[in-house]
């Protein structure tokens, strides 16, 4: 594996992320749901700068990519709190086509939150495929795939400190 973003540079850039967010959403109550699993390390850590009073939920997205239609997305509400008139961030770790964080503010939009905004840790480069973006963005990457810091390949290396890309012969490895 090829380290991309080391641990320092990842606090920075949550840092900043942090700082944007406050500055732009400063003082009223944030509702911020985590996307689950991969923004899990990412919602930790962020909360922890964020200055205003915040609600935390989550939300299990679950996509059937490949086996049926795109869209077929399958939101599982459990740790989702009541959104009416509530002012939303919704957290997700990557940003690839856009297709699951586009469908999940879609459907949380239904819910009837006061404001909805969306932050990433990571955007991959020229891999956008809808026509939104989210409002924070911590680091642009290249489109190469990715593990660590809350991402996984096959649900391993989510506790990595750092982001690495895979690297063929790790992906062989874990075949
Ligand atoms: P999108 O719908 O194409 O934007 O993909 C977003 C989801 O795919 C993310 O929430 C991740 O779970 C997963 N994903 C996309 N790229 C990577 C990667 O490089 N490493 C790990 N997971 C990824
Ligand atoms: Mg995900």
């Amino acid at each position: 594996m090829k380290v991309l973003l080391s641990e320092d540079e990842l606090r920075d850039g949550v840092k900043r992320m942090a700082d944007e967010i406050n500055a732009q959403l400063e003082n009223k109550t944030l509702t911020v749901i985590a996307v689950m699993t991969g923004s899990l390390v990412l919602v930790a850590d962020l909360i922890r700068y964020l200055s205003m009073p915040v609600q935390l939920g989550a939300l299990l997205a679950s996509s059937y990519r490949g086996e049926t239609t795109r869209g077929d997305l399958e939101i599982d509400h459990a740790m989702l709190p009541d959104l009416t008139d509530e002012r939303v961030l919704v957290v997700d770790d990557i940003f690839d086509t856009g297709h699951t964080l586009d469908n999940v503010m879609q459907r949380l939009k239904q819910l009837g939150p006061s404001e909805i905004h969306s932050a990433v840790l990571l955007q991959k480069s020229d891999c956008q495929q809808v026509q939104m973006k989210p409002d924070f963005i911590g680091f642009e990457i290249p489109d190469e795939f990715v593990v660590g810091y809350g991402l996984d390949y096959k649900n391993l290396f989510r506790n990595l400190p750092y982001v690495a890309a895979m690297e063929s012969h790790d992906l062989t490895a874990f075949e």
